[in-house]
C-alpha cells in the first residue's frame, strides 16, 4: 500500500499566481460544479491566497463534520473580517473552550426555552402579516428580513419593535456589510463603519445584559445570563455580548432566506400548497391557533421545510483550515491548506435524491425518506457535533410563520421578475420575490373545496 507521502495531491488547478481562482469562485455560480465534472468529487484550487481542497458528497461531509474533526480548524476557516467584527464567539472557538460555551449557550435555543418564544414569534408574525395585507404588493425578502430581525432582537436583545429596533437593524446592516469588505479601518470606509456599528451594538447589549442581571427574564438573553454548567461556570458579560451578536448574525439572514424560498416554492407548486393548507385547516378545526403541540403535528409541512432546506440551502458550504495533514479518497491534503465542504452539492446528489432538480416534498415521506439512504446527505444546518446551534429555534420560527401564512393568507408572484437564485451572502431570488398578498376568504375557500 502506498504511504501517505506517496499519495498524490488532489487533481485540479491552482489558477493564476496569487489570485488563484478567487474571481471564478466568487462570481461564477457554476464554479464547483464545472470542476467537479472535470476532476471528480475531490479537487484542488486556490481561493483567497490559500491552496484549497474542495470535498464533495456525504462521505466528505461526514469526514469534515464528524469523524476527522481533529484535522480541521473552524477558526482558520473564517476570513479576518469575521474575527474582528464577530469577536471571540462560538463560530471561531475550538476544543474545550468551544465545548464549554456551546453547552452554556444551548439551553437558550432548545427544549423548554422554545416554548417561551412562541408568543413573541406569533405576535410579530401576525403584526407583519397585517402590514403586508395593507401593503398589498411588496418584495418579500426585505420584509422577511425585518420580521426575522424583529423576532431575533426582541428575544435576544430585549428590544420592542419600533424606533429602537429600527436603529439596531441599521447598525446591524452596517456590521454585516463590513464582513465582506476590504479591512481598511478609516471612519468612512465600509469596514470602518462596520467597526463603529459593532461597538454601538455591543454597548447596547451590555446595557441589556446588566438589566437582565438585575431583573432576570425568560427570553434568550435572560437565559444566557443565568446559564450555568455542572461546575458552576457562567458566561462573563464580555462573552455574552459577543455570543449574542453572533446569534443575531447567524440566525437572521439564513432564516430569511429559507422563508423566502418556502413561500416562493408554494406559489410555484399549487398542488403542494393545497395539501399544506388542508393540513393546517384540519389542525385549526381541531384545536385553534398554532401552539407548540400543533407544531409537532404537521408532517407535511415538515416535509416541505426539509425540501426547501435541500433545494434552497441558505448556506452553500463551509471553510475549514487544515491543521493536520490527512488522506481522503486516495489523495493527500497537506497541513496549512483550506478545506471546503459543499452543502448544495450533497443535496443534488443523484445517487441519493431522485430527480434532485425538482421540488418534491414527498421524497421525505416516511415511505420514501430518500435522505436516509446515506448519512450526512441533508446538511443545510451543517452536521455532527457542531451542527447549527439554532436549528430547533430556526425550524420553529419557519414552521410558525409558514403555518400562519397558510392558514390566513394567499399570495401570487408578480409576473416578469427575475427568479434566478443568487447565493452571496445567502441564497435568494434575484428580484427579492415580488408578490401580491391578500387575506384568504375562508368561506369562499370552503365553498370551492
Ligand atoms: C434557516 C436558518 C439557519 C440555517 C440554514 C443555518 C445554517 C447553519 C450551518 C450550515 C452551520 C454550520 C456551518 C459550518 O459547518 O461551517 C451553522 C452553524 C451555526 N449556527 Fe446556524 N443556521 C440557521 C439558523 C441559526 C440560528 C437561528 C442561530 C442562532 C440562534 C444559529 C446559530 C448558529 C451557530 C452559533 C453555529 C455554530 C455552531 C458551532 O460551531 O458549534 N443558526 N448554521
Amino acid at each position: 500500500m502506498a504511504s501517505s507521502a506517496q499519495k498524490p495531491l488532489p487533481p485540479g488547478s491552482f489558477g493564476l499566481p496569487i489570485l488563484g481562482e478567487t474571481l471564478s469562485f466568487l462570481f461564477d455560480p457554476e464554479f464547483a460544479r464545472k470542476r467537479q465534472a472535470q476532476y471528480g468529487p475531490v479537487f484542488k484550487t486556490r481561493i483567497l491566497g490559500r491552496p484549497t481542497v474542495v470535498m464533495t458528497g456525504p462521505e466528505a461531509n461526514q469526514f469534515l463534520l464528524s469523524t476527522n474533526m481533529d484535522c480541521f480548524s473552524w477558526r482558520e476557516g473564517w476570513p479576518g473580517t469575521f474575527k474582528e467584527l464577530l469577536g471571540e464567539s462560538l463560530f471561531l472557538q475550538e476544543g474545550e473552550e468551544h465545548h464549554r460555551n456551546r453547552k452554556l449557550l444551548m439551553p437558550a435555543f432548545h427544549g423548554p426555552a422554545l416554548v417561551g418564544y412562541i408568543d413573541t414569534m406569533q405576535r410579530l408574525t401576525d403584526r407583519y402579516a397585517r402590514r403586508w395585507e395593507e401593503m398589498g404588493q411588496f418584495t418579500w425578502f426585505d420584509e422577511m428580513k425585518q420580521l426575522t430581525f424583529d423576532i431575533a432582537s426582541t428575544l435576544l436583545l430585549g428590544s420592542e419593535p419600533g424606533a429602537e429596533t429600527a436603529q439596531l437593524s441599521r447598525w446591524f446592516t452596517e456590521l454585516t456589510n463590513g464582513l465582506f469588505a476590504p479591512p481598511i479601518r478609516w471612519g468612512w470606509t465600509t469596514f470602518g463603519r462596520a467597526i463603529s456599528a459593532r461597538d454601538r451594538l455591543l454597548d447596547h447589549i451590555e446595557q441589556v445584559v446588566k438589566a437582565r442581571q438585575a431583573h432576570p427574564t425568560h427570553d434568550a438573553l435572560g437565559l444566557l445570563v443565568q446559564s450555568e454548567d455542572e461546575e458552576g461556570n457562567r458566561l462573563s458579560i464580555e462573552e455574552i455580548k459577543v455570543q449574542a451578536l453572533l446569534m443575531l448574525f447567524a440566525g437572521h439572514e439564513t432564516t430569511t432566506s429559507m422563508l423566502t424560498s418556502l413561500v416562493m416554492a408554494l406559489a410555484q407548486h399549487p398542488d403542494v400548497w393545497e395539501k399544506a393548507r388542508q393540513e393546517q385547516e384540519a389542525l385549526m378545526a381541531a384545536s385553534g391557533p398554532v401552539a407548540l403541540e400543533q407544531i409537532r403535528q404537521m408532517p407535511y409541512l415538515d416535509q416541505i421545510v426539509k425540501e426547501v432546506e435541500r433545494l434552497y440551502p441558505p448556506v452553500a458550504g463551509g471553510f475549514r483550515g487544515v491543521v493536520k495533514a490527512f488522506e481522503f479518497n486516495g489523495y493527500r491534503v497537506p497541513e496549512g491548506w483550506m478545506a471546503l465542504y459543499r452543502i448544495d452539492a450533497a443535496h443534488r446528489d443523484r445517487t441519493i435524491y431522485t430527480s434532485p432538480e425538482s421540488f418534491d416534498p414527498d421524497r421525505f415521506s416516511p415511505d420514501r425518506a430518500e435522505h436516509k439512504r446515506s448519512d450526512f446527505s441533508l446538511v443545510g444546518f451543517g452536521g455532527g457535533p457542531r451542527v447549527c446551534l439554532g436549528l430547533a429555534f430556526a425550524q420553529l420560527e419557519i414552521k410558525l410563520v409558514a403555518a400562519h401564512l397558510l392558514r390566513h393568507y394567499t399570495w401570487e408572484l408578480v409576473p416578469n421578475q427575475d427568479l434566478h437564485m443568487i447565493s452571496i451572502p445567502t441564497l435568494r431570488p434575484k428580484s427579492g420575490l415580488n408578490v401580491v398578498f391578500k387575506k384568504r376568504d375562508h368561506a369562499q375557500a370552503q365553498a370551492a373545496a
